[in-house]
């Protein structure tokens, strides 16, 4: 027998189902099986004529109220599946995920740069450029290394003209620094540097971080403690560090830094050529003359400066055995960074 509950549960049934029909096909199906010719609620429709005279009336009003709320469902399920339709371009499948969005990432160089110049800034220093081209002057003979001086070998520098060089160093911002600046003053230098030079070591373009400090008392212990710190800022806690008498014409005294190995710490292996050290800098105590080119009187001012090439401390610091791999960018080598 049906009664109201049956048909109110029937309703229920037959608005999910249409409701939740996810395509035409589906739509279809669920018309055919409650307002088909066979259909659940057509057999309601057609049972009601052999129903007690006293439950035709009610339960016929009702069970058309259905089959009408029923197809009102159906037309609207009907329009909303249009309108997903027509929201789909032709081609477009809108259910892909959406493309990766690529991020670029800093050099390996600029990172390294940056972090020493972080270094540096927190105990004081201040960051100052210079340009690339450079005046002979600035580049030689400001820093004590006159015409023909035999420390120009050291260097193989790229000419633009007689007086035009290719930076082959950082150092010429410390005159540039110096001529605009008075003392007291704490300055690192970061940039790009040239030299005719290439291998496994060697790039013709490069980068360098020059430091330079002056005041009434700096002295050479300064430039030892500074350092020191410096290199275990970078290399770790661990890491120990020795100075090495050196020759530099805008310095006096001269030293080389040697870092204890980061391979074998100290042991001897390859890299440090079974020394157990590492050279990473250049540094001394200002040269009077350097001193003297920029109109800062000698027997007032001192200084320390220092000179450390980029690459080579990346290269340590990532375990990369050619500096050639920095400059050929290729992504499988940065993205690793
Ligand atoms: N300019 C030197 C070089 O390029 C490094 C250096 C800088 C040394 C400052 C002493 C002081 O090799």
């Amino acid at each position: 027998m049906i009664d109201e509950k049956r048909l109110e549960d029937l309703k229920e049934e037959a608005l999910k189902e249409i409701r939740g029909a996810q395509d035409e096909k589906g739509l279809e199906a669920a018309r055919v099986k409650f307002l088909g010719r066979k259909g659940e609620l057509t057999q309601v429709l057609k049972s009601i004529a052999k129903l007690p005279p006293e439950l035709k009336p009610v339960i016929g009003r009702l069970a058309n109220q259905i089959k009408r709320e029923l197809e009102a469902a159906l037309k609207e399920a009907q329009a909303e599946l249009k309108r997903r339709k027509e929201a789909f371009l032709p081609g477009v499948d809108l259910t892909l995920p959406g493309r990766p969005y690529l991020l670029g990432k800093l050099h390996p160089i600029t990172q390294v740069m940056q972090e020493i110049c972080e270094i540096f800034l927190r105990m004081g220093f201040s960051i100052a450029t210079g340009p690339e081209i450079e005046l002979d002057y600035y580049n030689f003979e400001a820093l004590n290394i006159p015409p023909d001086h035999p420390a120009r070998d050291m260097q193989a520098t790229f000419y633009v003209d007689e007086k035009v060089v290719l930076r082959t160093h950082t150092s010429p911002i410390q005159i540039r620094t110096m001529e605009r600046e008075k003392p007291p003053l704490r300055i690192i230098a970061p940039g790009k540097v040239y030299r005719c030079d290439s291998d496994v070591t060697h790039t013709p373009m490069f980068h360098q971080i020059e430091g330079l400090m002056v005041d009434r008392e700096v002295s050479f212990a300064d430039l030892k403690g500074i350092l020191t710190l410096f290199a275990q800022e970078t290399f770790g806690e661990k890491t120990r560090v020795r100075f090495r008498p050196s020759y530099f014409p805008f310095t006096e005294p001269s030293v080389e830094m040697d870092i204890s190995c980061v391979i074998c710490d100290g042991d001897g292996c390859r890299v440090c050529g079974h020394t157990g050290w590492l050279e990473i800098l250049g540094a001394g105590m200002v040269h009077p003359n350097v001193f003297r080119s920029v109109g800062y009187d000698p027997e007032e001012w001192v200084g320390f400066a220092f000179g450390l090439g980029v690459e080579r401390i990346a290269m340590l610091k990532f375990g990369i055995d050619d500096i050639r791999l920095f400059y050929e960018n290729h992504l499988r080598f940065l993205e690793q960074f």
